[in-house]
């Protein structure tokens, strides 16, 4: 199998997992984030840059990189890592968010997915196999099931014919994946918020015997209440020798209460995308550098994070480039969010090893969002 998880230890207090992803470019240490890179880029951050915030693994899009430049081109170029010049683990995902979340005019049926190019306006369609020859073509270590993650709310009865198609692409995936000695299959759990569809689709998934296991469907609009509730009837299905993740997930309460919930993978353009709009994630909670109040404000972004950003820029400054549309702006505030949830997550890590996970949420929530919850 491509990728190996080991589990290293279960924290006392949580329940959450510490362990080791093994995969082709180098070992990953859960739980853990990775940033969204999906144009074959983590916007305004370079591989070094990445690096040396300590990032272990990024995602990629196949949807995006399939419109653009195409995957033939990436395959010749000798694949994503070699295209970007990263050279630690990539996972890709599938498509199958997208081109529900992006393009216009999709028509779904048992073969696949029709859709307009939200760049060019072309009639395209992608199905499980189409998605995993793309994936193939990418080489990411980690590549995702072609699946559909069904609006919220929706029907029961929609929902329930949605996850079993998804279930039957996911058994097509497996046919069609050309590399599995190198690149993980994972396979992705829906069900919407519906115990009894998760628990099946979960089942079904298991006797599958993947590399890893994903729970998509969530953070559509649900209540956070209700994304830990189906959280907690999911994972106890999955198996605890492989890796589990949360799709689509990465405000900082979700990743410390998705990693008691036993998810060891999280992502999510949040910390990228607010950065370029000038806010952030402090020790303190959010803080919108973009606001007057910091115009003649020279202290570091956050007085506890030792990043490059804080280590060297003052709010006054970083107000100022992001007022003037400067590259330089969004390139400062991006690196510290990302350190930022990176660190979070050494913290998580950390806390799982002194088996006092529950502490530091509370610790963190109190001190991030003022109140446990
Ligand atoms: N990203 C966030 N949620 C999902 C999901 O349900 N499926 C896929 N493929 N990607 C996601
Ligand atoms: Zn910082």
């Amino acid at each position: 199998m491509a990728v190996r998880y080991e589990l290293i230890k279960e924290c006392k207090q949580s329940g959450a997992r510490l362990g080791r992803l093994h995969t082709p470019h180098g070992t990953i240490e859960t739980p853990i984030f990775m940033p969204v890179g999906t144009q074959a880029t983590v916007k305004t951050m370079s591989p070094e840059e990445l690096k040396e915030m300590n990032a272990q693994i990024i995602l990629s899009n196949t949807y995006h990189l399939f419109l653009r430049p195409g995957h033939e081109i990436v395959k010749e170029a000798g694949g994503l890592h070699s295209f970007m010049n990263w050279d630690r683990p990539i996972l890709t995902d599938s498509g199958g968010f997208q081109v529900f979340s992006l393009s216009q005019l999709r028509n779904i049926t048992e073969e696949g997915v029709t859709f307009r190019s939200h760049l060019s306006g072309e009639k395209l369609f992608i199905s499980p196999e189409k998605a995993m020859e793309i994936q193939n073509a990418l080489g990411a270590d980690i590549i995702m099931a072609f699946d559909e993650c069904p609006p919220h709310p929706a029907e029961k009865e929609y929902v329930k014919a949605s996850t079993e198609r998804t279930y039957r692409w996911l058994k097509r995936c497996m046919e069609a994946h050309q590399r599995p000695e190198d690149q993980a299959l994972f396979g992705i759990v829906q069900g919407g918020m519906h115990q009894d569809l998760r628990e099946e689709s979960a089942k079904q998934l298991v006797e599958l015997d993947l590399p890893g296991y994903a729970v998509g469907g969530l953070s559509v609009g649900e209540p956070k209440d209700i994304m830990y509730e189906v959280l907690s009837y999911t994972t106890p299905h999955l198996p605890k020798h492989k890796p589990r993740y949360l799709m689509g997930v990465g405000s900082p309460d979700a990743l410390i209460q998705g990693a008691i919930l036993g998810i060891d993978m999280f992502d999510c353009v949040l910390p990228t995308r607010i950065a370029r709009n000038g806010t952030t994630m402090t020790s303190q909670g959010r803080l919108v550098v973009r606001n007057a109040k910091f115009a003649r404000d020279f202290t570091p972004l956050d007085p506890e994070c030792d990043c490059y950003t804080c280590r060297n820029y003052t709010r006054a400054y970083l107000r100022h480039l992001i007022k003037a549309d400067e590259t330089f702006g969004l390139r400062l505030t991006t690196y510290h969010n990302l350190y930022f949830l990176l660190n979070l997550m050494e913290q998580v890590r950390q806390a799982i090893r002194e088996d006092r996970l529950l502490d530091f949420r509370d610790e963190f929530m109190m001190k991030y969002y003022g109140s446990l919850n």
